[in-house]
């Protein structure tokens, strides 16, 4: 069994996109800057957004942080959406969700330009990766591509089991996965709370990827031997025994699960240090106008 390690992997790629940001600054050329607004004080999305900060500075982008209260109107969040939207010394930006209540998500994703929507929500962007065209790909999806490029895993003709069918996770894996390109050429099964018998699928699976966000589902008896295991669960469970009052868990039983396969990833330390990377390469793309040139 192989642990598929992603920070080791984040750290690898975010030191090689340092470098190029050294060469852009020693050839005089345009620092990338990536911009985020969070909404109220949500301790997971606070975490997160502390993390992407400080991605940015270790590789050397310049970083923009707006914090809004819980209590602002959506006209006024539209409003800031407009303003970086226009500015050209912003190459990208985010807002993180989730948003309070009274805000409608979809119209905020409606708002952000493509050409800046490094997260890769935008309609405009789900389109052109489902048609093959550049695009921005969304950060968990596109963290999971690097990682297997990364350890060689070879996906063409394997059978790939999807758990989840969430439109930042689920839904573009099964579009990636299946489309025609390196990695890719799977034969993808999307699995979603209303599939029937969901361990025949599982334990057919080449490779099992688990996004349904309820801790440790995926046990022994569901996967297939040697198969490839990827967990991209992270529910924070408490935990008085830790300084930080939860511990993380994954969607997949790793203890009974690790044996059986030949590589999995484990959580902490597998697909979330990939999500930044996503991030930042979405952002240089974007301040080096590659995706829409
Ligand atoms: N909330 C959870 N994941 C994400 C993400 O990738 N981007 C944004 N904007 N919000 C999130």
């Amino acid at each position: 069994m192989v642990l598929l390690d992603g920070k080791k992997t984040a750290e690898e790629i975010k030191n090689a996109i340092r470098q190029e940001v050294e060469d852009i600054k020693n050839r005089g050329g345009k620092i990338p800057h990536l911009a985020a607004i969070l909404v109220g004080n949500d301790g997971a999305s606070e975490t997160y957004v502390a993390g992407k900060v400080k991605a940015c500075e270790y590789v050397g982008f310049r970083s923009t942080l707006l914090k809004m209260t819980a209590d602002i109107s959506e006209p006024q969040l539209l409003e800031q959406i407009q303003k970086w939207n226009e500015d050209p010394d912003i190459d990208g930006f985010i807002v993180q969700m989730p948003l309070p209540a009274h805000i409608d998500e979809r119209k905020v994703t409606l708002a952000i330009r493509p050409e800046k929507d490094v997260d890769g929500f935008h309609p405009m962007n789900v389109g052109r990766m489902t048609l093959g065209l550049p695009a921005y790909v969304p950060a968990t999806p596109f963290g999971i591509l690097q990682l297997i490029k990364k350890y060689g895993i070879q996906t063409a003709g394997r059978h790939c089991v999807i758990v989840g069918r969430s439109n930042i996770v689920g839904t573009p894996l099964s579009i990636l996965l299946s489309r025609n390109a390196e990695p890719g050429n799977c034969t993808v099964t999307l699995c979603h709370s209303r599939t029937k018998d969901l361990a025949y699928y599982t334990s057919r699976a080449d490779i099992l990827i688990a996004a349904l966000g309820k801790p440790e589902f995926i046990t022994a008896s569901m996967v297939k031997e040697g198969a490839v295991v990827i967990d991209v669960g992270i529910t924070r469970i408490a935990d008085s025994s830790k300084k930080s009052g939860f511990t993380l868990k994954g969607d997949v039983k790793f203890n009974e699960v690790a044996h059986r396969c030949s590589y999995i990833t484990p959580v902490p330390g597998g697909v979330g240090p990939m999500t930044v990377i996503a991030l930042l390469m979405n952002t240089l793309h974007a301040c080096k106008k590659e995706i829409y040139s």
